[in-house]
């Protein structure tokens, strides 16, 4: 491996460390710690949620509850696993009582946002429902306007595929909702050139299809 991935990996090592004191805004004095994001710090796909709900500010760690969980089993769907994407979300902090960001909050946030984006240098960054998409879109239109529909933009200095997804905390609630998530995320591999794996001809034919939901193990 050439020296410039180790040095990425040590500068966003840094900025975390840098940002795990940060108090830019209100949040700060009610958070048990930031959630600065995790994964693969030369990830090709990074994620971009809203913020951290409880879990996520009790374990440091962004997706780690039920979205998170529908978040694993939407990226095993396409061959991919947490440790080759990074995830990471608008706010570093947690609202209380799981509220909104407010527009202070986002506008004192959002250059961590985008020296991460600047480090990790991913090719597609897929937004994660209305705030993370208007953030990095730089455009009021809503997620369910824009979600499917890649987008080139200019990220961090360099140009980026922004590629606006449901937030799965919304799908977990919404079948139609979760249907559309998942078929978005299916042209993932090709949107980073790549192919799916083909499923075994046997098992193709001898499954009945289950129901979207029922894929991934909701219910
Ligand atoms: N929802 C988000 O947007 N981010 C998280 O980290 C968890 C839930």
């Amino acid at each position: 491996m050439s020296a410039v991935p180790v040095e990425r990996t040590d500068d966003l090592a840094a900025f975390a460390e840098s940002v795990a004191g940060c108090t830019r805004c209100r949040l700060s004095q009610g958070r048990t710690q930031v959630v600065f994001g995790s994964g693969n710090p030369h990830a090709e796909l990074m994620f971009v949620g809203e913020a951290p709900g409880f879990h996520e500010d009790k374990q440091g760690l962004p997706f780690v509850g039920q979205a998170g969980k529908l978040l694993d089993k939407l990226l095993a769907g396409i061959g991919l696993q947490r440790a080759d994407v990074f995830v990471a979300n608008v706010l570093k902090c947690r609202p209380p009582g799981n509220r909104d960001p407010q527009p202070d909050e986002i506008e004192a946030c959002e250059s961590h946002l985008f020296r991460q984006i600047e480090l990790i240098e991913p090719t597609i960054v897929a937004t994660l429902g209305n705030f993370a998409t208007k953030l990095l879109s730089g455009r009021p239109l809503g997620i369910t306007r824009v979600h499917g529909q890649e987008q080139s933009t200019t990220l961090g200095g360099r140009e980026v595929m922004l590629y606006p997804l449901y937030h799965p905390a919304a799908a977990l609630y919404t079948p139609a909702m979760l249907k559309v998530l998942e078929s978005d995320f299916a042209r993932i591999p090709e949107l980073l050139g790549r192919s799916l794996e083909p499923i075994e001809p046997e098992l193709a034919l001898v499954q009945e299809p289950a129901p979207p939901a029922q894929q991934l193990g909701l219910f």
